[in-house]
């Protein structure tokens, strides 16, 4: 493993650059007593930021003294329902450089689109201040090396948004696989079973007149006056440039669900994901629609860590009785979407099928034990930012990296071998010859009926067969398609340059 991904590494750095940086106003030393309040920054606060807010208005050692976002209503109004609340009204930015310069606050919290994770994260850091990061912590595998390089050298505190790392459940279901609970367990199945309509026809839309677009478009590129979809929040998570598709999305919550329950420390040998955009045109009835989206909603990642295996099969159309027996049988609890992971041990399952909800089966479907709970994933993250050890951290920079890098491999293969529409028939005798611990040809099955039960004509439309990609989990590259190396950074846009993890 590289030794910018190993943990002694990391601790030894952390100690060094704590020399370094012992005049950075950080929690403790300049910037708060033990009777003072943590200086809050939020930056990005329309959808997820607004959880971030309250989060730090219900936390008696918080206090949130600024609020960013390039969109001035949503900020203002955020700022509005803060004073309300708190008493205090925190100061507005619209350029997160300027609330960095703050001396007064101390932790940066960001909700951001992805495209914007890693920089914000590296920017505050640089800054002085500790960062909570929302998942995907980063928008492609090197931002996220770069994100650990910033927080070891500056020994900052960096929590990933994964909040299942502090789920009482969670903690408790993996505690029991990893005792034996399931017997011997090398396999895990995420699914991100869940409907997600179009997003409307590609298009050319106004952006608003209160975005600042150059801001938001940030280390993306700029398309002004052009917007392709419709809605202007949130949607960005269904057009690469910005997003990650559900496996990107969704994804990044059970793959580290998954790879922490099969204690996968690493990253995956081989990776192949099949899929495509499929089905909107029969759900708008219109043989010649275009979606605006430019991501998978229909992908099956296969990926390979040695002598353990995780698939994680993606779903956007209707989801409703899709699934096989033994899925069914599995989450039986849930209807309609189905998003969870399943372990699969030589005694039986353990399903994670919420936040607070995990539950064991024996090999005959029966429950053998339930886990359940939650706790406080911000309230971790003020407690270690306080402690100064990155120990203490639920959910550090690192495993959010490798998670995150799970659904970015994933989709690199998909985005390389999208024109490769390929018959049914073709897919399974590709699949046949993929290492896997999974059943492939049960998943091409049970994928190929959702589709046609959603009125998929797979003839018209075909699945697309992703690279079959071979990656070096220490180097961080692909090593036997050099084209694909390309998708693990882009091209960023000055200033908003995403340093590489030997400058930042
Ligand atoms: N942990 C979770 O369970 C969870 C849940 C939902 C969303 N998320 C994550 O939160 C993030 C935000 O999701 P969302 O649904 O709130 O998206 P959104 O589009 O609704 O909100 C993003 C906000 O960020 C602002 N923004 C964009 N660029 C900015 C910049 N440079 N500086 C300041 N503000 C900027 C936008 O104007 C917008 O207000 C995503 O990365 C998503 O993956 C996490």
């Amino acid at each position: 493993m590289a030794k910018h991904l190993t943990r002694r590494s990391f601790v030894k750095t952390a100690a060094v650059a704590g020399s370094a940086f012992a005049a950075a106003p950080a929690i403790g030393r300049a910037g708060t007593s033990a009777n003072e309040k943590i200086g809050a920054c939020i930056v990005g606060v329309n959808g997820r930021g607004n959880s971030h807010i309250s989060a730090y208005l219900s936390d008696e050692r918080t206090e949130i003294r600024a609020i960013v976002d390039v969109d001035e209503e949503v900020g203002n109004n955020r700022c509005e329902q803060i004073e309300k609340k708190q008493g205090l009204r925190p100061k507005f930015y619209t350029d997160m450089r300027k609330a960095f310069e703050d001396d007064s606050i101390n932790i940066v919290s960001t909700a951001t689109p992805n495209h914007w994770h890693a920089l914000t994260g590296i920017w505050a850091m640089q800054a002085g201040k500790d960062a909570y990061v929302e998942k995907p912590v980063c928008h492609n595998v090197h931002e996220g090396t770069a994100l650990i390089a910033a927080a070891r050298k500056y020994n900052r505190m960096c929590q990933v948004g994964t909040q299942c790392r502090s789920s009482r459940a969670v903690k408790d279901a993996v505690a029991f696989i990893q005792a034996g609970g399931i017997g011997t367990c090398n396999f895990a199945r995420g699914l991100c079973y869940k409907r997600r309509a179009s997003i409307g026809a590609l298009g050319d839309y106004p952006i608003p007149s209160n975005v600042n677009f150059d801001m938001w478009s940030g280390p993306a590129q700029f398309t002004d006056p052009r917007l392709t979809r419709q809605k202007f929040h949130y949607d960005w998570h269904w057009q690469r440039m910005y997003g990650n598709g559900d496996l990107g999305n969704q994804g990044p919550h059970q793959t580290d669900i998954a790879r922490w329950g099969l204690g996968v420390d690493t990253h995956p040998n081989a990776i192949l994901t099949y899929g495509g955009r499929l089905g909107y045109q029969a759900e708008r009835k219109d043989p010649n629609y275009v979606d605006a989206g430019d991501t998978g909603n229909t992908e099956v990642s296969i990926y390979d860590y040695g002598e353990k295996c995780m698939v994680f099969e993606t779903r956007g159309l209707n989801v409703d009785d899709s699934a096989d027996d033994e899925i069914n049988k599995l989450f039986a609890s849930t209807k309609g979407n189905k998003i969870g992971v399943i372990f699969y041990g030589s005694d039986g399952y353990v399903v994670q099928l919420s936040y607070g909800h995990c539950v064991a089966y024996d090999k005959e479907f029966n429950v053998t034990k339930e886990f359940k709970g939650g706790e406080d994933h911000f309230g971790n993250f003020i407690s270690a930012c306080q402690s100064r050890k990155m120990e203490d951290l639920n959910a550090d920079v690192r495993e959010g990296h490798l998670s995150a890098a799970v659904s970015h491999l994933g989709n690199i293969s998909y985005y390389m071998g999208e024109s490769n529409k390929v018959s049914v028939e073709d897919l399974q005798s590709v699949l046949k010859g993929v290492k896997s611990l999974d059943d492939n040809l049960a998943t091409l099955d049970r994928t190929v009926k959702h589709l046609e039960k959603n009125g998929v004509d797979l003839q018209k439309y075909p699945i697309a067969l992703g690279a079959q990609l071979e990656f070096d989990p220490e180097k961080e590259l692909f090593t036997n398609n050099s084209d694909a190396n390309q998708y693990l950074t882009r091209e960023y846009r000055a200033p908003y340059i995403c340093p590489t993890a030997d400058k930042v």
